[in-house]
């Protein structure tokens, strides 16, 4: 195990450390937007395979079409931001089946591992095969609602660790000595923390979903995440970036045009992601303003 600058020097490191100028990089896209550029700081090419609504289910034989002999490794995160979608035990294996037939790396990006509503999240590292071949990376930031602390961490065997730690020496060499401590007490924490964390993020989950409905978006309920992604054309307007940037003026709310998560921006042109890790009166006062139309 290697401790990070957060999950996203642990991205960076990982694919830094695993690839070489020219190899290929696939991650379903929308995605995290440091893969994008971590891709390219490790000099690779970045290959999307779309995810759409409404259910934004894997497509699994795009998958298998993106695969070419440079491919190198599946940048893979699930729970998935932004869409929320939580990936199946049926669609992890097929994922792994591919690796291991084609002799590819995971990059398991599992930072919304305990935020899940509807099913379960199963580490791809578990499955057949995948041990030495995925780097599982996740972080205190979401489980533990310290976001500005930057403790992350990678598992996976010792020569993937090695080779992520090789890079991580002259990025950051340590990183956040001190909240180490802090976070290796919390991770000892009983389950009980875990499922409330699940638990209260459903409720809100269910609430700001049906508000939303409610206010006139489309909204794509999410399995995991603390993510909902929603459609504007409902409410008139065919681009999420002018939405979004009208909307802190108009209503004092603010979201993320999903277009950014996207390399072919076209494919999420209408779609705006809303973040419900907020109280619940914050909500409810971001629904009621979002209702003022
Ligand atoms: C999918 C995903 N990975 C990684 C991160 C970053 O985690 P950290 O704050 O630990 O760097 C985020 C944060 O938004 C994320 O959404």
């Amino acid at each position: 195990m290697l401790v990070t600058a957060g999950a996203t020097e642990a991205i960076a490191a990982a694919l830094i450390a695993l690839m070489e100028p020219g190899d290929e990089a696939i991650a379903f896209e929308p995605y995290y937007d440091s893969y994008a550029a971590s891709v390219a700081m490790a000099g690779a090419t970045r290959v999307p395979v779309t995810l759409r609504p409404p259910d934004f289910r894997p497509d699994l034989g795009a998958l298998q079409a993106a695969i070419t002999p440079r491919t190198r490794l599946i940048l893979l995160n699930s729970p998935h931001n932004p869409t929320g979608v939580v990936f199946t035990p049926a669609e992890l294996a097929r994922v792994a089946e591919l690796a291991v037939e084609h002799d590819l790396l995971v990059v398991s990006d599992e930072v919304y591992e305990h935020m899940v509503f509807d099913g379960t999240h199963l580490p791809i590292a578990t499955l057949p095969g995948m041990a030495g071949r995925t780097v599982t990376i996740s972080s205190a930031a979401k489980t533990f609602s310290f976001t500005g602390w930057k403790v992350g961490w990678v598992t996976g065997s010792p020569e993937i660790v090695t080779a992520v730690r090789t890079v991580k020496q002259f990025l950051t060499y340590v990183s956040s000595g001190p909240f180490q401590y802090a976070i290796a007490e919390a991770l000892a924490l009983p389950d009980g923390y875990y499922a409330s964390v699940a638990g209260d993020l459903r409720v809100k989950r269910d609430f700001f979903c049906t508000g939303l409905a409610d206010a006139g978006f489309e909204v794509y309920r999410p399995a995991g995440t603390y993510f909902v992604t929603t459609d504007v054309r409902p409410l008139g307007y065919d681009d999420g970036m002018a939405f979004c940037r009208e909307l802190p003026q108009r209503a004092g709310v603010v979201a993320i045009p999903s277009s950014v998560f996207y390399d072919n921006a076209e494919a999420g042109r209408s779609q705006v992601r809303f973040a419900f890790c907020k109280r619940q009166e914050v909500l409810a006062e971001a629904l009621a303003r979002l209702g003022r139309r």
